[in-house]
């Protein structure tokens, strides 16, 4: 099996560079191409892939391949690429509310796979939700599974809603961890720490917190309950989250964002 990536961005470099390591594949089988003639450049120093400049090298080769490119390059892409095309490759794709329809117009193919991956997928820890159009077959399908497997933990999803629903969860996620640590960080700053240790205390908090979580089967509510004796000062801070509908605000952000990638499907 042949894999192309297409787009050697963030995301694109990140899934070549999981695969890359990964027993699936070897250097060989793993190509990836960018329009950018300075960035295919600098990739040459790169010895796990081979790099291509010119799409009608790489991609008739291809069994599989990976759209990298953003959502607002697609039409560009589909245009450039779609005479270089053949109906047994399979096409797995990245761009955030490019659904599965479009793609397969876009292209002229039918064996479609549009994943939502997330960002800590760059350190090995990433989160990627997927589906698939009817003519991906079951075996294609475990195939496609190892692949994101790579760049950390995959989950099947039965259609493209759900896709933008873990846009809201897992995808735009990290974000929402990131304002709850500057939170902290800003609070800690406050209370008259230095910068260095406000990081220090809010990442051990959470990397500890998420790693204790992950050694139990307790509900996040149970380890509240285990944390916060009544009249203590835990308590005080969730009764404080409580008062001011913390919770309730943070569910309608994600729903903000599943809302907002169905309208960009649209
Ligand atoms: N980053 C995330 O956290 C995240 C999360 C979920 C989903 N995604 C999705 O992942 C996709 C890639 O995002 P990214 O952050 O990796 O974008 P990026 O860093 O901008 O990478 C895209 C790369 O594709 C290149 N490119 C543009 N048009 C091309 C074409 N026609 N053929 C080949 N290469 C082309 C771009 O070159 P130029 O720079 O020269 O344009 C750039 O190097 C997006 O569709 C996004 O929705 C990203």
């Amino acid at each position: 099996m042949k894999v192309l990536v297409i787009g050697a961005g963030n995301m694109g470099l990140t899934y070549a560079e999981g695969m890359a390591k990964s027993p699936y594949l070897n250097r060989r089988n793993l190509m990836i191409y960018d329009v950018s003639p300075e960035k295919t450049l600098e990739l040459r120093e790169i010895p796990n892939f081979d790099v291509y400049d010119k799409i009608d090298d790489c991609l008739p080769k291809a069994d599989v391949v990976f759209i990298a490119v953003k959502p607002y390059h697609s039409e560009e892409l589909f245009n450039s690429i779609k005479k270089h095309v053949n109906e047994s490759q399979l096409f797995i794709s990245l761009m955030a509310g490019i659904t599965i329809n479009t793609i397969q117009e876009g292209l002229g193919i039918k064996k479609v796979v549009r994943a939502m991956p997330n960002l800590p997928a760059k350190v090995g820890l990433g989160m990627t939700s997927f589906t698939e159009s009817k003519e991906v077959s079951r075996i294609e399908l475990i195939m496609v599974r190892n692949l994101l497997d790579t760049t950390g933990e995959a989950i099947h999803v039965q259609n493209e809603n759900f896709i933008n629903a873990s846009t809201g969860i897992s995808g735009s996620g990290p974000a929402y961890v990131f304002y709850f640590m500057q939170s902290m960080m800003e609070a800690a700053l406050k209370m008259g720490f230095s910068q260095n240790d406000s990081k220090i205390l809010v990442t051990q908090t959470f990397e500890g917190a998420v790693a204790l979580f992950n050694d139990s089967d307790l509900s996040p509510n149970a380890w509240m309950d285990m944390v916060a004796s009544k009249g203590g000062t835990t308590r005080a801070a969730l009764d404080s989250m409580e008062d001011n509908n913390v919770k309730e605000l943070i569910k309608e952000a994600a729903y903000a964002a599943f809302d907002r990638a169905t309208e960009l499907g649209k």
